[in-house]
């Protein structure tokens, strides 16, 4: 595909470097069409090293081969990143005084923006009715993340990272916007449940699969809460996050959440049991040659979740995670149906984790079962394996 990225005056014209060349490894072909200003951030060398491509800024060169029309035709998606508050208000009022301007307004491609600015820039009333403009036509505008600014201060307005940026991109340009409207819960990681004040009785979970999942579900335009349990990896990008330690604290956080979802997805190792009474101070050897924990079994989450349901208190989909040691794809498939059964949940994700394998790995392979449809199986990276869980999702919410 024929990717234009322009980019606008802002420090964060630096990133855009890592956003073409995210986009060429994806084997896209990219051109780049900084402003003027964008120049005074980053060279146009290194554009030209990154895009393979010349770079050109300005509107009263090569006339005669009407460029900014040449360009406007042949880009299939254009990605503006970063796009400062004055290029927004320019875009959505339609005054053309350059040539990326004049691209976009001829342009009939997908158009994407990734503003970044400071907190108060942002947040200004002329900033939201932009935003809001240009969202009414279609222009998806990535909403800028919360972080170090240029200067001293932290708050929303930092561009997110160019990873990011190219994933959305790329999948609203597959037209993948297709769960707007749809809330999910996501509860993910592994709790930990202490037996003295620094140790604790864990597990492997790293959140890797649940993180994926929302990510893949706010890219297709969900509004996405998540719940971290342990989850030692970047959260930032997140608008609704909320960290879990133990049992308890998912327990209390799904009461809290549940019933605002239209699904829960719990990706999570939730211990099935907890130390009786832990020791407030460190429980230290030489004064306790042995050691006996007494555990007791927590109730189950996703079955607490089924009752309520069962009697009317909540209606959301609710799909359980099986994380199974099996030889074989059978007994996969007879452990997540015995689990679909017993919890009452409408769906089961099993994968098989024998030899340590997807705890922490970046891909994964999944068989779906459920009572309202046929039983799938995704294989991929753990972003790919998600969107197969989202179809197969959104399908059963389609048709309950
Ligand atoms: N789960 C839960 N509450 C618990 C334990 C697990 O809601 N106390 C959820 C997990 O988040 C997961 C699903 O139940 O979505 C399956 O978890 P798993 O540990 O595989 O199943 P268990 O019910 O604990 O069964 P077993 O360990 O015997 O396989």
């Amino acid at each position: 595909m024929r990717i234009l990225v322009g980019i606008t005056g802002g420090i964060a014209a630096y990133k855009s470097a890592s956003v073409i060349r995210g986009f060429t490894e994806a084997g896209h072909d990219v051109k780049v069409l900084p402003t003027q200003n964008a120049l005074r951030f980053i060279g146009a060398t290194t554009l030209e090293a990154l895009s393979h491509n010349a770079v050109d800024v300005d509107l009263y060169t090569d006339v005669e081969s009407v460029k900014h029309i040449a360009l406007a035709q042949e880009a299939d998606l254009v990605v503006v990143a970063p796009a400062t508050a004055s290029f927004l208000s320019r875009y959505a009022t339609g005054i053309a005084d350059d040539l990326l301007l004049n691209v976009l307004l001829a342009t009939k491609a997908k158009v994407v923006l990734a503003p970044a600015m400071h907190t108060e820039m942002w947040l200004h009333e002329s900033t939201k009715e932009n935003v809001a403009k240009l969202r009414s036509r279609g222009v998806l505008v990535i909403e800028p993340v919360s972080g170090r600014l240029t200067g001293e201060d932290t708050g929303i307005g930092r561009l997110p990272e160019p990873e990011e940026i190219v994933r959305k991109s790329l999948a609203f340009y597959n037209s993948c916007v297709d769960l707007v409207g749809k809330k999910f819960l996501v509860v993910t990681g592994g709790t930990r449940e202490a037996i003295d004040a620094v140790r604790f009785i864990g597990n492997s979970s790293s959140g890797k699969q649940g993180l994926a999942l929302a990510d893949a579900a706010s890219d297709r335009g969900a509004n996405v809460t998540v719940i971290a349990i342990n989850v030692g990896l970047d959260l930032s990008r997140f608008k609704n996050v909320y960290t879990a330690k133990s049992f308890a604290d998912v327990q209390e956080l799904l009461q809290k959440h549940a019933a605002d979802a239209d699904v829960i997805l719990m990706p999570a190792a939730i211990s099935d049991y907890r130390v009786e009474n832990p020791s407030q101070d460190k429980i230290h050897r030489a004064q306790q040659p042995t050691l006996d924990l007494h555990l007791v079994a927590n109730p189950d989450l996703l079955t607490n979740l089924v009752t309520a349901k069962s009697s009317g208190a909540l209606t959301q989909l609710i799909v359980g995670f099986a994380a199974e040691v099996v030889a074989d794809q059978t007994e996969l498939a007879t452990n997540a149906k015995n689990k679909l059964a017993t919890k009452g949940v409408d769906v089961i994700v099993a994968n098989n984790v024998s030899n340590g394998q997807s705890f922490d790995s970046d891909d994964n392979s999944v068989l779906i079962v459920s009572n309202k449809g046929k039983d799938e199986t995704f294989t991929g990276s753990k972003y790919e394996v998600s969107n197969g869980i989202l179809d197969y999702i959104k399908s059963l919410i389609l048709i309950s």
